[in-house]
């Protein structure tokens, strides 16, 4: 309050930083000691133990299923992973050249178009919109791959857990055992994690009350760029750019010299290395011991020394994309689909928090500090 009684102006945070914009009971990011956990258990466990649907189950409704819950949630999202050929139809006329996050943009908010009911306060609408969402769309990211290779989509395989019918889509073989159940561990780390951009995102949209497709389709978007989920794929194109591990420390004092971001370092929420980067880091050793070494690694791990000793004072470490890019590189997958793959996982997140937003709605209509002129006459054009 000020002497006169008025309540005192907040201070204007940019990017909202420290500023607490909901209550959540899902998921907890310890910054100082690289701890993350989801409802209370921790990811690197569930990395090591659960299923991505299992994960998901978790995320969405607060508590582990039992087998039987676990089993039906499995069975509703395997009998709605395809998707109509009519949005098949709609994806065939996106250019062959844009880039996967916009056309899954778009086909998530197509499937509004098909399940509009908007029936909010029906429990049996959002279990249906949780498992269409989690069903479908990784279905249109492996469309619109042999889409736009001049190929038809091939159709989930029903006999395929959800990691490995993933990848048989995409690369239309059965994938190892290894390699999915690494694969799967990866959506388990990009599950969910707390108010990042697209969440908040996500819950600024549910907030409207519009209906759940839209709230995907949104934070994909906001996902897409290159500060958020965009950075996986921006990390092997810098990699590639610093080309070996003698050029590492003068490419990184040219970069700190002209003040560049490296990508795959930093966050907002940690200060020492993001949890899910050492789990990454783990698996991608796993699947080079499995199916051969990739020196890309070597040159990653030089870059994670030196910039320790450049960048880690200031608290800035590898985050969750600094790795992820050289297990998706490994497992086959292109570079323009790391992001893409990151809103798969998210799906689950986002879905968690449209629910719990839902719970206790207020919608989001935060207040700005007025910069602009004030008082000005119009004047006619022929006077300007
Ligand atoms: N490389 C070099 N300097 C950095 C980096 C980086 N990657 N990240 C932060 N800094 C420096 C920044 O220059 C600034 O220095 P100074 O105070 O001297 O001006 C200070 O650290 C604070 O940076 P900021 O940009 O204000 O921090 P932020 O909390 O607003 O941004 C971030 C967080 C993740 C956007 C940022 O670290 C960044 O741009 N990283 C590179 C892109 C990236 O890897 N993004 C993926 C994030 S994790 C997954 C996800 O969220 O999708």
């Amino acid at each position: 309050m000020t002497a006169s009684g008025a309540q005192a102006p907040s201070p204007f945070r940019p990017g909202l930083e420290g500023v607490p914009a909901t209550q959540s009971s899902i998921c907890d990011i310890d910054g100082q000691r690289g701890v993350l956990t989801y409802r209370g258990f921790r990811v690197d466990e569930l990395a090591a133990q659960s299923t991505f649907l299992e994960t998901a189950y978790l995320l969405i409704w607060g508590e582990l299923p039992t087998a039987e819950e676990l089993r039906e949630f499995e069975q509703e999202v395997q009998m709605h992973r395809r998707v109509s050929f009519r949005i098949r139809d709609m994806m065939k006329c996106f250019p062959s050249g844009g880039h996967p996050m916009d056309a899954l943009q778009s086909s998530a908010a197509s499937l509004g178009l098909f399940y509009s009911r908007r029936a909010l306060d029906n429990p049996e609408y959002i279990v249906s919109a949780v498992v269409r969402l989690i069903a479908k769309i990784p279905t249109m990211v492996a469309a619109f791959q042999l889409i736009r290779k001049g190929q038809d989509p091939i159709q989930p395989r029903d006999d395929l857990a959800y990691a490995s019918n993933f990848l048989y889509m995409l690369t239309e073989r059965e994938p190892d055992p290894l390699a999915a159940r690494i694969f799967d561990a990866c959506l388990i780390l990009h599950a969910e994690h707390s108010l990042n951009a697209s969440t908040f995102s996500a819950r600024v949209t549910a907030s409207t009350l519009t209906d759940p497709y839209a709230v995907v389709a949104s934070a994909v978007g906001t996902l897409a760029g290159p500060l958020h989920g965009g950075a996986n794929e921006d990390v092997l194109e810098m990699l590639e750019s610093i080309g070996s591990e003698d050029q590492v420390e003068p490419w990184l004092d040219r970069a700190i010299a002209e003040k560049r971001k490296i990508m795959g370092f930093g966050h907002r929420e940690y200060k020492v290395k993001d949890p899910r980067a050492v789990i990454l880091q783990k698996l991608a050793e796993q699947l080079f011991d499995a199916f051969g070494h990739d020196p890309m690694y070597d040159l990653a791990r030089k870059l994670e020394a030196v910039a320790a000793e450049r960048l880690g004072p200031k608290g800035i470490y590898p985050n969750v994309d600094f790795y992820s890019g050289l297990v998706y590189r490994k497992l086959g997958i292109p570079e323009d689909l790391f992001t893409p793959i990151f809103a798969i996982a998210r799906t689950a997140g986002w879905l968690a928090h449209w629910k719990e937003q839902l719970g206790a709605n207020r919608i989001y209509r935060p207040s700005q500090i007025y910069t602009g002129p004030a008082g000005r006459d119009w004047q006619p054009i022929g006077a300007r």
